[in-house]
């Protein structure tokens, strides 16, 4: 039998599709991986169920992509890492597998996943796939919702579109968490999280379809005053993440869920956390900065 991918959603035919007739354990040959991408430039969010992978698995599965990234983004220290740094941390445990404690520094940072985000878009060249996979879920909560952001952009009034057509921001992580009021960055974290620029509507390599990129990381808009800015962002993300925009994916155990970060927004929704929840995250990088692409 071979891959077959259908949307989750029937009354939303080109966001969030299912592939079944796939079993990453086994290995992904270079066809079936072409399918798998063409599906990701019809729906950007795919969902792989029942994939019982290893680290290395999940990891050579992605290869397909493109070029790899690390761990960069997170905050804990070298020595306290729970997973090498070719996988992201997407979990609330140390790395002993202790739930971490409630005002443990890492577990604030990772908060900030529940904002609206896109993966690494305040690293120069950003997240292109993520591929995460649900290792151990708390039972319930805990959902991802994925916005559309090709859809988002295609509801945009005309007017809107031009002014934001053109658009430089800056993003970084001392943004996102800042909103949180998460502000105690060390020297070092403020160098390697400085802000980088990213175009507000970028154009998909493949399907040629215009999507706006925001995420909490951006904080700024080059040559805009901030608080005006802001509000403008504020704007954007309250439209794009609109109901009809989001599907919120309900997690089983050994789930793959993997998205393009160029065309959409994730977040986590809130769970129990005092129960661990493990997930792994492995991710694509993209192949340039957004203003070295054609857009
Ligand atoms: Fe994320």
């Amino acid at each position: 039998m071979g891959i077959a991918i259908k949307p989750l959603r029937p009354d939303r035919p080109d966001f969030a599709g299912e592939v079944t007739g796939i079993d990453i354990a086994k290995g992904v040959s270079a066809a079936e991986a072409a399918a798998v991408e063409a599906g990701m430039d019809k729906y950007a969010v795919l969902v792989l169920r029942e994939q019982r992978i290893t680290d290395a698995q999940q990891y050579a599965f992605s290869q397909h992509f493109g070029p790899m990234e690390t761990a960069t983004g997170d905050i804990a220290k070298l020595e306290d890492r729970r997973l090498p740094m070719e996988i992201n941390d997407i979990s609330n445990l140390d790395k002993h597998g202790r739930v971490l404690p409630r005002d443990d520094r890492r577990r604030l940072f990772g908060l900030g996943n529940m904002l609206w985000h896109s993966d690494s878009s305040f690293k120069p060249t950003p997240a292109k796939f993520s591929l995460l996979s649900a290792r151990t879920i708390p039972g319930e909560g805990g959902n991802t919702e994925f916005a559309d952001m090709r859809a988002a952009w295609d509801a945009l009034d005309p007017e809107l579109q031009a002014e934001c057509r053109d658009l430089v921001c800056e993003h970084s992580q001392i943004y996102s968490r800042g909103q949180l009021g998460f502000t105690e960055f060390t020297p070092e974290e403020r160098i390697k999280w400085a802000p980088v620029p990213q175009r507000l509507v970028r154009r998909h390599p493949r399907s040629g379809r215009l999507s706006l990129y925001l995420a909490a990381h951006a904080g700024a808009i080059r040559g805009w005053p901030v608080p005006e800015a802001r509000m403008f962002l504020r704007d954007l993300n309250e439209h794009a993440t609109q109901r009809q925009f989001v599907y919120a994916h309900v997690w089983r155990q050994w789930d793959l869920v993997m998205w393009d970060n160029r065309a959409t927004m994730h977040r986590a929704r809130r769970y129990d956390m005092t129960k661990p929840r493990d997930m792994h995250r492995t991710t694509v990088a993209d192949s340039a900065p957004t203003l070295e692409q054609a857009a």
